[in-house]
């Protein structure tokens, strides 16, 4: 291993599913270029942040971050800005927290090995002098480095890479599509990712047989938004629609379950349920976004689609074969909710019946067209909407969760609760199956058990595993 300490790295992720697999690829990418990974920031010759910008002042977050972390400076160490907050502040992130060599936005990561190079280069420029032996040494003036990758809407590629280092064996993230053209009015993440790039069908189906290879049974494809997948493949007949790319991954040989996420409702089409459907190994779940139960709200969130076409959406997948487990986001107090508004959203809950609800209270945010409205809604009353939001969600749970009570599911076994004595289990619909097993017939982390559900909780089922 190397000895050199300026080629060791610290990552920190914060964020979404893309978030924590494009560290992956950069941590692979990292290896590949002789650095060594280390667990704390004390070890580290270059710390970097993966950054996420999605809501509550997520920049000035980063920023006290990294003024705990001048201190190190003087250790020579280097620091990174990678993410949604590197490509949205930019150049301003030196001007701020000036010890700051590198900031890279999501869209540039595929120039990284450049960069690191470019660091490395700065570094040995500005070495110290050596220490004269008569007298004190003068100081060099250092020229701060300052390493940028903003490539921000300009780029078409995606960030490909061999070398993805990915954290669980069993189970992987694999990118289908990079950014976002959809502009919901109060979202950073058209302008934090860059524009809208599929990868090619060819190179998301090679990487999936390659997992499937070195024993990965399950894959999710991540995408902003996965619907408006547009394979760019040349071959005639080789495009692929993303329903088709998703019954292509399911029937790789090895793979036995298929996940995606996130689905934007204006373009979940048919074919969907269709190919989950047909396509046994296709999780029998999907994450579509709500956001707001009124027509009001989602107009002015520009998000493109009506309740009633969202419900109608919902309408297809309760008509599946099989029982599709559906969960959600919800914005509460954007801009002019009314009262009105809100109780829609909360009628909306109990009309489509999630499994769980992500929600959040409206938090504005820069470059976004909502930043121009008038956050008229107080932070307290926010706050009392989310309450309620959160508290009707229980109860729709505590009931919908109950009816697993009896049955037997097939869950992954993703690990060991020894405080409890449990495993824990999860679902083809993405719920937590937590269980026992006698130990002469302990599961292997990875393996798929049958589980008889003994206990539910609101997010959560117990039981015992069939032997
Ligand atoms: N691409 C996904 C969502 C990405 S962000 C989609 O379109 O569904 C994840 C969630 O964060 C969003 O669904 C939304 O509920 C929430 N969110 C995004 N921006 C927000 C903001 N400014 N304030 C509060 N919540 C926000
Ligand atoms: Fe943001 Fe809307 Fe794009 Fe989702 S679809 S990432 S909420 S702009
Ligand atoms: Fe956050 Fe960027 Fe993901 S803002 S939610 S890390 S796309």
């Amino acid at each position: 291993m190397s000895g050199d300490p300026h080629k060791t790295f610290y990552l920190e992720t914060f964020g979404c599913q893309m978030n924590a697999h494009d560290s992956e690829k950069v941590i692979g990418t990292l290896l590949n270029e002789g650095y060594r990974q280390v667990e704390t920031v004390e070890e580290a010759g270059l710390v970097l942040y993966n950054t996420c910008s999605i809501r509550d002042k997520a920049e000035q977050k980063v920023f006290n971050r990294l003024n705990d972390y001048k201190k190190y400076q003087k250790q020579g160490k280097k620091f990174g800005v990678l993410g949604c907050v590197a490509q949205q502040e930019g150049e301003k992130i030196f001007e701020r927290a000036p010890h700051v060599s590198l900031v890279c936005g999501s869209a540039s990561y595929r120039n990284l090995p450049q960069m690191l190079v470019q660091l490395e280069n700065a570094q040995l420029e500005n070495a110290p002098m050596e220490t004269g032996k008569s007298g004190p040494p003068k100081p060099k003036a250092r020229s701060p480095i300052r390493v940028t990758g903003l490539d921000d809407r300009e780029t078409d590629e995606c960030f490909e890479t061999e070398f993805t280092a990915r954290t669980n064996p069993h189970r992987g993230y694999i990118t289908i599509i990079e950014g976002c053209d959809k502009f919901c009015s109060y979202c950073v993440v058209p302008f934090t990712r860059g524009k809208e790039r599929s990868r090619t069908s060819d190179s998301v189906l090679a990487e999936a047989r390659q997992m499937a290879d070195l024993g990965y049974t399950e894959i999710q494809l991540l995408g902003q938004n996965v619907n408006s997948y547009k394979d760019p493949a040349g071959k005639p007949g080789g495009k692929k629609t993303f329903a088709e790319l998703l019954a292509a991954v399911g029937e790789v040989p090895g793979i036995r379950r298929v996940r995606f996420t996130t689905s934007h409702p204006r373009d979940f089409g048919r074919d969907i349920v269709e190919a989950i459907d047909s396509v046994p190994t296709l999780c029998d779940h999907v994450h579509l976004p709500v956001q707001s139960g009124s027509n009001h709200v989602l107009g002015a969130m520009q998000r493109l689609y009506t309740r009633e076409q969202y419900l109608e959406r919902i309408a297809w997948m309760k008509a599946a074969k099989r029982e599709i487990s559906i969960t959600s986001d919800v914005i509460v107090g954007f801009p002019g909710e009314t009262e009105e508004d809100f109780a829609e959203t909360l009628s909306l809950l109990d009309e489509v019946g999630y499994d769980a609800v992500f929600s959040f209270k409206y938090s504005p945010r820069p470059n976004t067209p909502s930043l121009a409205l008038e956050d008229a809604i107080p932070d307290q009353e926010k706050a009392r909407r989310l309450e309620v939001l959160m508290a009707r969600q229980r109860e729709i749970q505590i009931a919908r969760y109950k009816k697993y009570i009896g049955t037997v599911s097939e869950v992954m076994v993703e690990g060991r609760n020894e405080a409890r004595s449990q495993w824990i289990g999860r679902t083809s619909q993405n719920k937590t199956l937590n269980f026992t097993a006698p130990a002469l017939a302990a599961p292997k982390v990875g393996s798929y058990v049958p589980v008889m559900t003994t206990i539910s909780f609101p997010n959560s089922l117990l039981g015992e595993m069939v032997v």
